[in-house]
Order: C-alpha cells, then structure tokens, then sequence
C-alpha cells in the first residue's frame, strides 16, 4: 500500500472560481489532485476567541483540513515575522526587513498550534509534505509531539545567501530546524549552495557529504533541488477554452488591432512592478513609434494589504500609472490598464495567450510560474515572446526567453522592442525549445521526484529508532 501524501501549508486554496497568482497553490493543488491525499492549512477565517479543530472537507479525492487562526496571533505570524522579516530577507531585500521579538514568538507558537492540530489527523503511515518559509519550525515541533513520519520541506523562495541572511537574530535556529526534515528541497541550485553554506556556519557537527545529504549525529537529511513546473497540458486546454469565452474576445476587441503586452503578478515588491512601469514609460519615450500601438495590461492583484512595504509599493504604481497615461495617452488610446483584481485562473490563460509580449521582471522569485504558464498559454503556430528576468528561478530553464536584468530599465525598453518585432520564424524556435523543457520537468514530475525521494530518505523510523521509542513507550 502507497502511503498517503499529507500537504501542509499556510494557506489552503479551496478550488473556486477567482485565485491569486501564485505559484504555491497551484503546485500543491496539481500534486494532490494527481497522488490524492490531505492539505492541510489556514482556511482563511481568523477568530477572537479559542478557534477549535480544524474543518474537514472533501472534493474531488482530496481532504482539506482548515485551520482557523488567532487574530492577534495571525497579524505577528504573517504579517509580522513572515512577511516582514523572512519575505524580504529570503528576497535579498534586507532594507525592508522588520524584527519584532513578539512576531517571532507568534511565529512559533502558529507552528506549534498546526502541529498540535496536525496530530490527530495522522496515520502512521503518512508522508508529510511542508511547504514554504511560514512553516519552518513545523517539523521540529511535530517531532517533539512523537511524529516519526517522513517530512519534507520545499521552499518556493530563494534561500539567501549567508551574509544575508544572518541579518535574522534568529538565523541559527532557523536553520537547526530545516534540519529537523528528512528531505530539505529548492528551486534552483544556488538556492541550495546558499543553505549547505548556512549549515556549514551554524551547525559545526555537520557535514555536508555531497548535494544530496548532509549529515548530522546519526541522522542524514536528504537536499535537492527541484525547479517547480507546471500542468502544460492543462493550462493549453484552458487557454483555448478562454480564446472563445465572452472576456478574452471582449478584451481582445478592445485593443482595436493593437499589440498586447501583459503582466500578471500579486502586488508584491519583490516582482519588480515600479521599475517595469518605469521600464515602459522610457520604452514609449525611446521607441515613439510604438505610441497608440501597444497596450501594456498589467493584472496585479492585491497582496498582504496590512503589510507598509506593500501599503507602499500601491501607493508608487497608482502614480507611476497615472503618470505614463498622463503623458501618453490618447482619446482613443491608453497605454497602460493597470488592475488590482484578480481573474479566474482559465481567463488569466486566454488572456496570456492573446499578448504578444509575456513582461516578467521580478526583482528576485524563487521560480515565477507565470513565465512558465505564459509559454504554456502560447499558440505553438504564432507564439509571444517571453521577456525575463535573470533573477527569477525560471531564467535557469529557461534560456530561449529575453533574459534581461529587471534593474536595467535600457535592457528591458530594448528587449520589449525586439520581443515586438522579432519574426515569426524565431519566436517558433524559442518557444518550442521553452515548450519542451516545461514538458519534461512539469508539475506531475515535480511532486514525483519530490515525493519519490522523501519516502527513500526517511531517518527517522529506522528499526533502531522504531526499538527505542517502543521501549520508552512501555509502562
Ligand atoms: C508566494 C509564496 C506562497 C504564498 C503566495 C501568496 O507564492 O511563496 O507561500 O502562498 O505567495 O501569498 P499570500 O501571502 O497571499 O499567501
């Protein structure tokens, strides 16, 4: 019998209609609707009082687990230590990293409350499945509840390096915990480098034996890195579907003819949206040409609205919108549509599959799915171009698109202009080489070899092991 795959991470996506972007929910959901199994995580809803266990449902063959959380809690845990601190460190953005002691124990004491509610749902059979930088305490504190279960840890974030890393008070700790998991994985190798240097530093007993294992006392833990992909397959279904639907043609209609350029991201800092606005307002400037003849569609929907930074970042974009249609734009004509609300999934691809140009510029993404979706959304006969970022994770695999640094705002206003006229002919050849590379690493393989892996790496049920709790455990 094949053991049951239990996902946890911070926030649970029930299927529905209208989701965020992000490559987390994507990927998790797309495992377990392949493997089956349970994810378990915050459903959501915050409560004043004590929230009680988790509610259960089931759809489609898979268990959701819903955690409720603790207002007061939640705001320091999320708001506070994950996205103040770990986000912007983890991003190489330490001029915008916050430390509150109290955010840190908020953090702590979620991990302890989902182990705590995690528990019971258990079989002892289980492979557990951590995802990203909210819960890295979680399998420490599991382990501590008597949990000998394989668990695993993926970050969608980079690691940092280091130096950089040890701006966090807590850094050492934090690293003691990732080494608390069987397998430890990442989404490019450099992101691993990073960690097996923060090992090197922090924890003197180890050693690292080679990419795949570090040792520790007696334990091994599994390393990796396993680039995130996405369903091809599924995301070309849906874009043809959406081709026909009443709002791709509505939206399509209303360029009259003209090239699309698109950008799809969560209002995030990290995703480079002031210096890609900047980007287009020099682009308008040094190829006057384009003027009246390309749309800029930019869909950011909001993000983490109660953290400053992102409070912050709305405010620049509203004026740096604001003014490139002041200055360009026509009675008939507007150059950038900048939208703060998010679309169901399937429109998103038909209207990726409608721009000309796919803009993904982050200013540093553990891997950025919509580059790899933009592809996937692609006429094969008439594909866009892919203009991207050398600091997203997806620039590793993805060597056919316009690479460009995200800070060179000269680079990005020629690569939208080549990515505008480059022939038929070519923007074929890129996109079949990219096509083929999002194929064979998709995101069926992605949780295979993850999960493949985390069932040969357990350390923690070895006979010896099993031996001594069952003595201790006898009264
Ligand atoms: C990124 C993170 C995910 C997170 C997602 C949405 O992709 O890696 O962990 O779920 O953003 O962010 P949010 O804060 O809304 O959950």
């Amino acid at each position: 019998m094949t053991s049951r795959l239990v996902c946890v991470s911070n926030r649970v996506s029930l299927p529905r209609k209208a989701s965020a972007p992000g490559g987390l929910a994507v990927g998790v959901l797309s495992a377990l609707k392949h493997m089956g199994g349970m994810w378990f995580g915050w459903g959501g809803e915050l409560s004043d009082e004590d929230p009680g266990e988790p509610t259960i449902q089931v759809r489609d063959g898979v268990t959701y687990a819903l955690l409720n959380l603790r207002r007061d809690l939640f705001e320091r845990y999320y708001n506070g230590f994950a996205n103040e601190a770990l986000w912007p460190l983890f991003h190489y953005m330490p001029t915008r990293f916050c430390y509150r002691h109290e955010d840190h124990d908020a953090y702590q004491e979620v991990n302890r409350e989902f182990a705590r509610k995690l528990l019971p749902l258990l079989k002892p059979d289980d492979l557990i499945w951590v995802h990203d930088y909210h819960l890295i305490p979680l399998a420490s504190r599991l382990r501590e509840l008597g949990v000998r279960t394989p668990i695993g840890f993926f970050l969608h974030i980079p690691f940092p390096y280091i130096e950089t890393l040890r701006v966090l008070p807590t850094y050492v700790e934090l690293v003691r915990d990732m080494m608390a998991y069987d397998l430890v994985g990442f989404q490019v190798q450099g992101d691993l480098r990073s960690f097996q240097a923060s090992v090197e530093r922090c924890l003197p007993e180890a050693r690292i034996e080679n990419a795949e294992t570090i040792r520790i006392g007696q334990r091994t833990v599994g390393t990796g890195v396993f680039p995130i992909g996405v369903d091809v397959e599924a995301i070309q279904a849906s874009a043809q579907r959406a081709w026909g639907s009443a709002s791709v043609r509505r939206m399509v209609a209303s360029l009259v003819g003209r090239k699309l350029i698109i950008g799809v991201d969560r209002l995030d800092y990290s995703k480079g949206l002031v210096e890609r606005f900047a980007a287009y307002e020099q682009f308008l400037e040094v190829f006057p040409e384009n003027r009246n003849h390309v749309t800029y569609l930019q869909i950011a929907p909001l993000s983490r609205k109660d953290v400053q930074s992102y409070a912050e970042i709305r405010h620049s974009l509203e004026q740096a919108a604001g003014r490139t249609n002041g200055r360009f734009a026509d009675t008939d004509w507007t150059p950038i549509r900048y939208l703060n609300r998010n679309f169901p999934h399937e429109t998103l691809m038909g209207f990726l599959r409608a721009a000309h140009v796919g803009l993904v510029t982050p200013l540093r993404d553990g891997m950025n799915l919509v580059a790899k979706e933009y592809l996937a959304a692609q006429d094969p006969n008439d594909p866009g171009v892919l203009v991207l970022s050398t600091m997203a994770g997806a620039a590793h695999e993805l060597s056919s698109a316009l690479l460009v640094n995200p800070y060179d705002s000269r680079a990005v206003v020629h690569a939208i202009q080549t990515a505008l006229t480059m022939p038929l002919e070519e923007r074929r050849e890129r996109h079949a080489a990219m096509l083929e590379t999002l194929r064979k690493n998709d995101i069926r393989s992605w949780a295979q070899r993850f999960v493949t892996r985390l069932r040969e790496t357990s350390t923690w049920r070895s006979p010896r092991e099993s031996l001594v709790s069952a003595v201790r455990a006898r009264p």
